[in-house]
């Protein structure tokens, strides 16, 4: 395994400048990739923006913000990043352009470069099996907001190997996260979890006959939970919960998985949480 010093991030939305901001504060030249400049530009200066306020906050010295920022190169060819270490895929959630963006990927990078999928509910083996090298293919599954949320999975699928299992373990740690390495299943560790309980929450919203301030109240009070479920949903987003869902229900078939048909309402009718201003809350 190559020691990682490079490490392209394709896809610079929500987790991708997360991971961006991560690697380059942690000392690693970066290159990240969007589809557009304007789009990796809008990145690159948000990047920069989170890390002025860690100056402001403290946290961090105006010169190692600048040497962090000065790490980050951003581009819009796939190219530019044939010679990176580690490269992590942070696009859409479908199958099909991962699998193309790794084909691509195989035929561009280094024979010893890690190609890591940030996948929250498809198979990081079905991604890994689009190229040559499914040895190493890995899952590195951030939580949102990456540079906050403290865990990382690491996904060994049916062909990486442990090398490469242990190569990004270790970057994970340096990126200053906590590490599980975990098998290629659905949800992997949190969300197979996480999905059905919050579901269930919210079926028993209508079962129970309470409000969500009122199961918020119960379940910090009665389970000790640091948030309650309702505001949990809304900032990870109606949406992007519901997605999970039914990729987790498709793949499982268990009906604990399905998005309760509420919470497919609210989606529909654009009440996606603390982003959208309204949710089971309103903002
Ligand atoms: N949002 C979350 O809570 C969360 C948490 C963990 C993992 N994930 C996973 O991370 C991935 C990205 O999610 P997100 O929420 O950051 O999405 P997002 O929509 O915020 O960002 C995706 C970005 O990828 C860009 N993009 C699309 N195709 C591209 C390509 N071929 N090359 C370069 N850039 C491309 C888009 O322009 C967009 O900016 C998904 O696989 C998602 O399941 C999301």
């Amino acid at each position: 395994m190559p020691e990682i010093r490079t490490i392209g991030v394709i896809g610079l939305g929500a987790m991708g400048a997360g991971i961006a901001q991560l690697a380059i504060e942690a000392g690693y030249d970066t290159v990240g990739r969007e589809v557009t400049a304007e789009l990796g530009q809008a990145a690159a200066d948000r990047i920069g923006h989170f890390l002025t306020r860690r100056v402001e906050k403290g946290q961090l010295e105006q010169g190692q913000r600048d040497a962090a920022v000065a790490r980050l190169t951003v581009t819009t060819e796939l190219e530019a990043l044939a010679d990176c270490d580690l490269v992590i895929e942070a696009i859409v959630e479908e199958i099909e352009p991962k699998q193309a963006l790794f084909a691509e990927l195989d035929r561009i990078c280094r024979a010893d470069t890690i190609l890591a999928t940030n996948t929250s509910a498809l198979s990081v083996t079905e991604i890994a099996a689009a190229t040559t090298r499914p040895e190493r293919v890995v899952g590195m599954h951030f939580f949102n907001p990456a540079p906050l949320m403290p865990l990382v999975e690491i996904v060994q699928a049916e062909l990486t190997s442990d090398e490469a299992v242990e190569a990004a373990a270790t970057v994970g740690a340096r990126l200053g996260k906590e590490v599980v390495r975990c098998h290629d299943t659905p949800g992997f560790v949190v969300n197979r979890v996480l999905i059905p309980l919050l579901n269930d929450c919210v079926r028993a919203l209508d079962e129970a006959r309470v409000t969500p301030e009122a199961l918020d109240m119960a379940m910090k009070n009665g389970a000790g939970w640091p948030m309650g479920p309702c505001t949990l949903v809304d900032l990870v987003g109606i949406d992007v919960h519901v997605h999970a869902a039914e990729a987790l229900y498709e793949k499982l078939r268990e009906p604990r998985m399905a998005p309760p048909a509420r919470l497919v309402a609210m989606k529909n009718a654009g009440l996606l949480g603390r982003k959208s201003g309204r949710g089971f809350y309103t903002y």
